[in-house]
């Protein structure tokens, strides 16, 4: 590949802060004859303020020819009764990722040595979560009956195929298959959400037959949390659905030093659409505007992204400018382009 043709989407409150600095970075690291090409979108919730306009499907149709896709964060002010329910979250960031088959929401987890967590004995951390991006409680089936009365009902349905549950285990099989460890934990609720959880754990049990080198694990949502903070070294690679998957990689982020240090990639590894990078954080509407949002786990995800296209040296630069700054910099305070300025100068 000598071209890449990517979509910038910085969205709303310190997206655009923290995609400025990824920005930077990408066009530092892209090795030398690769032609970069980028092109902005407005897409978020102030321009859905200011146009009534969230994601139409001529817009989705262009952001399709791109190679792949840059987003800050979506989310606007909370109070905003139009932007209630999620409007923006769903009708563009999630809209995308269903559009786009990212079924695969690839969140690494990892500890730089010498660096701080809030656990007291954190050991080494570096896992894998290999959530699943286009089903679960994410579709929007159910339905509500507002009766105005004390018999209101509001249900949510969990969607899962097996289609869609095979391909995510997959995956999760061979990138453990291809990790040191080869260790691969299914995360769910199986003792309680019985049909789900009882496919989930069989469709890895059955995929498991075709990787003898990989050991599996099964651990419960609820007991995972408390090993993500008692051992979470105990963890290589994590696959689970899609709001497990997010819940725990908040947590993860967390751990690890800090949610503005955890990158994702929404991969479509059919290579049919383009996928989408993006920070694990949102807007974090309470620091916007006061330089205060670290741009690492945007700039991380240009690793991910750069690793997509098969840049592994050039992903491997990526972090390791990011470790030696985070190390390094001692948690001490800096400004958003001052990390990514110090980042930029590790890579030259
Ligand atoms: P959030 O991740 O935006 O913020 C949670 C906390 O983490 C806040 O205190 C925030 O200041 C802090 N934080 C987040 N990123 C940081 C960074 N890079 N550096 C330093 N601190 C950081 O989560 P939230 O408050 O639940 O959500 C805010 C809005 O963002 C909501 O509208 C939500 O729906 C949306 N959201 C969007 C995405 C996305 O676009 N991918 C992801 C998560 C949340
Ligand atoms: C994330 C976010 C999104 C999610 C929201 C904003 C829809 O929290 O990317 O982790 O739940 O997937
Ligand atoms: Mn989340």
């Amino acid at each position: 590949r000598d071209k890449i043709d990517l979509g910038v989407i910085g969205g709303d409150g310190i997206g655009p802060e923290v995609v400025a600095e990824a920005r930077k970075i990408l066009r530092a690291a892209l090795p030398e004859g690769v032609e970069l090409t980028e092109t902005e979108y407005p897409f978020g919730a102030k321009h859905y303020q200011e146009t009534d306009e969230i994601l139409d499907d001529e817009s989705l149709e262009r952001l399709a020819q791109h190679d792949a896709l840059l987003l800050g964060a979506v989310g606007g002010d909370p109070a905003d009764p139009r932007l209630a329910g999620g409007i923006i979250e769903r009708g563009l960031l999630l809209k995308i990722r269903f559009a786009f088959d990212h079924y695969i929401n690839l969140r690494p987890v990892r500890l730089w040595p010498n660096t701080t967590s809030p656990l007291a004995n954190p050991g080494e951390i570096d896992f894998v979560v290999v959530r699943e991006g286009t089903e679960g409680l994410y579709t929007g089936n159910g339905g509500s009956v507002r009766t105005g009365t004390v018999h209101e009902i509001a249900n949510e349905l969990s969607v899962n195929t097996a289609f869609g549950v095979e391909r995510t285990v997959r995956y999760a099989f061979d990138l453990a298959q291809r990790r040191e460890r080869k260790k691969l934990t299914l995360v769910h609720k199986k003792n309680v959400l019985v049909n789900a959880g009882v496919m989930w754990n069989r469709i890895v049990n059955e995929v498991a037959s075709e990787y003898p080198e990989v050991s599996v694990d099964y651990l419960h949502i609820d007991a995972a949390t408390i090993f993500f903070v008692t051992d979470p070294s105990r963890f290589d690679v994590i696959v689970t659905d899609n709001l497990f998957g997010d819940i725990i990689t908040d947590l993860a982020g967390a751990v690890t030093g800090g949610i503005g240090l955890a990158a994702s990639g929404n991969i479509n590894p059919d290579g049919t659409f383009p996928s989408m990078f993006e920070p694990v954080h949102g807007s974090a509407p309470d620091i916007a505007g006061t330089g205060k949002a670290n741009p690492t786990a945007a700039i991380l995800s240009i690793a991910l992204l750069l690793r997509h296209f098969g840049f592994e040296e050039a992903a491997q630069r990526v972090e390791a400018a990011c470790e030696a700054d985070v190390v390094e910099a001692g948690g001490a305070p800096r400004s958003t382009s001052e990390i990514g300025d110090a980042i930029l100068a590790r890579l030259a």
